[in-house]
């Protein structure tokens, strides 16, 4: 079917075009699951008062080296040293994919969708994944990479960065995807963080019409990687790229002589699985740790209880890898529950805004999962672009990353739903793992720009600031999480220190979300947003500090201040106050140049993800006389909320504000 060697997909692959073609009846169920809303309320109470038995049964159906002798371990003390299925051994590629040969070998595992309408797809039976990891496995192994080794993958969404991925795990490597839309600067920190001696990357990429050259931008980043030992190149756009002697060798050259089949490393439970960078409110990215076996029981679990997934269903989540929600519901989750799913290279804008629908159609896809900013960018677009497309096959849609408005929930609902498809709005991060509050879909109830109930495993509580509890409904407070569910994040890497003061230590005995909510007068949860200097920009996260550290690389940067700002597409927009060195903003045209220079620090610093929407050159920023920023204030005026400033006598300077306001963009 396929071109083994090295799935390249610059090379056609001849595989059919009828996604039924090739799918096969079903033969095993996916694992039960909670199918009415009585059986929600009987499984969310077993998980409350016998969580053990509760865990300990959704576990049993995986495939185990050894069993564990411990299911939970403990509640969150300070140290936020949660551990589960203790003891236990596994592999989590056997489960993704070992254990579906028998009854699934030919059904598809992974769709491929293309950048360019115009080029083929390409399909992968979960046999063929199986031979393709075992192949990539065998790769990485005969380069030297070991069992606990940091990989750091820096990839277009492509088959080989899911096969990569597993390819590490099968070997016990941690992987680390890197979203290959961050800049050199960001890699290299992320790379020296994780100490990765590895590093799998392409020649380039495709994006909507543009094309990157990803090597380039890793080749930059790696001078100032010194435990990087090799760098596997993929050929992707058949690019020529410089190859470093001894460093840097080819995965079509290196995967000929690679065996087919390659026995799965035996972890332990409490292995760690990957690191994920995601941001704080600090100014360093920290690198966020899953293990093996909670991280994998969970995200199946969620996987088939929020989105109900039928054994001929065609799944789609639009997520890249490169964030949290690829790892956990394009690849980890469906994977284990044997799910046809499907990975897609482009945007949704390019060719033109119908382009998701059309490739909902085009492979009949039942399941999607997206992102409110992209539904946001699409509602700007012509109506003609979703109508035109038939959609008969959705039944469920989702929604992630950060609220959804009631306006794009009731488009979405209407035109690509048909008011026919439940939307589940699924509340989690980087951290948890899986999916926290959702409705399941068709059981649970879904009410607009709501999350909804908790998951079973799941004990969300609203916090007072000092901590107190606040009982019953209609209430809002500080999101946090009682007991520990088995996808909690175990560390930050080399930095337990930094876990424990983010999440455990402020509120002890809980998990503190770093999120404000309300329970409605049902009990249903709203996500209101982050009550830290975190900020949301099209559902990817950045800390104010970490853009401002960014900003304050420029030569002409004295000093900066970042918040976010309500923006139509993007959830949240990028707002920077900056204070410039005397004479480098005297003129209009010296301020151009100078905004200009800015956005590309930022760029080079972080990646255009981070760009600002928004620059004020300020001469001051609203300090108090301890010299603190009052961010409340730079919030309020990039909000166009001027009026109602509050209290600015404790400045240090209350002209300031004057000026910063009468200065807004
Ligand atoms: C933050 C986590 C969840 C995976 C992708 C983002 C916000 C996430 C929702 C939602 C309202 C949401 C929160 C959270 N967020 N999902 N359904 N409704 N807000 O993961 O980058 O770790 O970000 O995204 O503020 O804390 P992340």
């Amino acid at each position: 079917m396929l071109s083994t060697p090295s799935l390249r997909t610059s090379e056609a692959a001849t595989t059919p075009t009828n996604p039924a073609s090739s799918i096969m009846p079903a033969t095993v169920p996916i694992h039960p699951r909670i199918r009415t809303l009585e059986d929600y309320h009987t499984a969310y109470r077993r998980s409350v008062e016998e969580p053990d038995a509760y865990w300990a049964e959704l576990a049993e159906p995986f495939t185990w080296r050894k069993k564990w002798t411990q299911v939970r371990g403990g509640q969150f003390s300070p140290e936020g040293t949660a551990t589960w299925f203790e003891g236990a051994k596994l592999n989590i590629t056997e489960n993704c994919l070992d254990r579906h040969l028998a009854t699934r070998g030919n059904k598809l595992a992974i769709i491929w969708e293309p950048n360019d309408p115009k080029e083929r797809h390409l399909r992968l039976t979960y046999r063929e994944l199986h031979q393709e990891v075992c192949k990539f496995a065998n790769v990485l192994h005969n380069l030297g990479v070991e069992k606990g080794d940091r990989v750091c993958l820096y990839m277009p969404m492509i088959p080989s960065l899911a096969i990569a991925v597993l390819a590490c795990a099968r070997i016990g490597a941690i992987h680390s995807v890197i979203f290959a839309g961050f800049s050199a600067t960001a890699i290299a920190d992320r790379v020296n963080d994780a100490q990765a001696t590895f590093v799998v990357t392409t020649d380039g990429l495709n994006r909507g019409a543009k094309q990157i050259p990803v090597k380039r931008v890793v080749d930059e980043a790696l001078e100032h990687c010194p435990s990087v030992r090799k760098v596997l190149v993929i050929e992707h756009l058949g690019w020529p790229v410089n190859m470093h002697e001894g460093r840097d060798v080819w995965y079509h050259e290196e995967a000929k002589d690679a065996g087919k089949s390659c026995p799965a490393e035996e972890m332990d439970a409490e292995d760690p699985l990957f690191i994920l960078y995601t941001s704080g409110s600090t100014g360093k990215p920290k690198g966020v740790v899953h293990s093996t076996a909670g991280y994998m029981v969970w995200t199946d679990y969620t996987f088939r209880n929020v989105f109900q997934v039928e054994e001929n269903d065609v799944y789609w989540c639009t997520a890249d890898i490169g964030w949290v929600t690829g790892h956990s519901y394009l690849l980890y989750g469906p994977l284990l529950a044997g799910a046809t799913t499907l990975m897609f290279e482009g945007v949704p804008t390019y060719p033109d805004a119908g382009r998701f629908w059309q490739v909902c159609d085009k492979h009949s896809v039942s399941v999607f999962y997206t992102a409110p900013t992209a539904i946001r960018s699409l509602m700007a677009a012509p109506l003609d672009n979703v109508l035109s497309y038939s959609l008969d096959s959705l039944r469920v849609l989702g929604s992630v990353g950060e609220p959804i408005n009631d306006e794009a929930w009731y488009w979405y609902f209407q035109h690509v739903g048909k008011e026919r498809c439940p939307v589940v709005d699924t509340w989690w991060q980087t951290e948890t793992g899986g999916i926290m509050i959702s409705a399941l879909a068709g059981i649970t109830p879904s009410k607009p720009a709501h999350a909804g109930l908790p998951l079973p495993g799941v004990q969300p509580v609203l916090l007072t600031q000092e901590g107190q509890e606040i009982e019953g409904n209609d209430q809002e407070g500080y999101l946090a999480i009682k007991a520990p569910w088995p996808g909690v994040i175990r560390t930050t890497y080399g930095d337990h220190e930094r876990a424990r003061q983010t999440y455990f230590q402020p509120y002890p005995g809980y998990y503190f979300t770093g999120d404000g909510a309300r329970r409605d007068e049902n009990g249903l949860y709203r996500i209101i947003g982050r009550v830290d200097d975190v900020i949301n920009v099209s559902g990817h996260r950045f800390g104010t500090a970490e853009i401002e550290n960014a900003i304050n690389q420029n030569p002409h940067v004295v000093e900066s201040a970042v918040v976010g700002y309500p923006h139509d597409v993007k959830g949240q927009g990028i707002y920077a106050y900056v204070i410039c060195r005397t004479g480098d903003v005297d003129t209009e045209a010296d301020r151009h140049h100078v905004e200009a220079s800015i956005i590309e620090t930022v760029v080079a610093e972080i990646g255009k993800i981070a760009r600002p929407d928004k620059i004020q050159i300020v001469s001051g920023l609203p300090k108090t006389r301890s010299g603190k920023i009052m961010r409340r204030i730079l919030r309020k005026v990039a909000e166009g909320e001027t009026s109602s400033l509050g209290d600015t006598t404790t400045l240090l300077d209350p002209a300031v504000v004057d000026e910063i306001i009468s200065g807004k963009k």
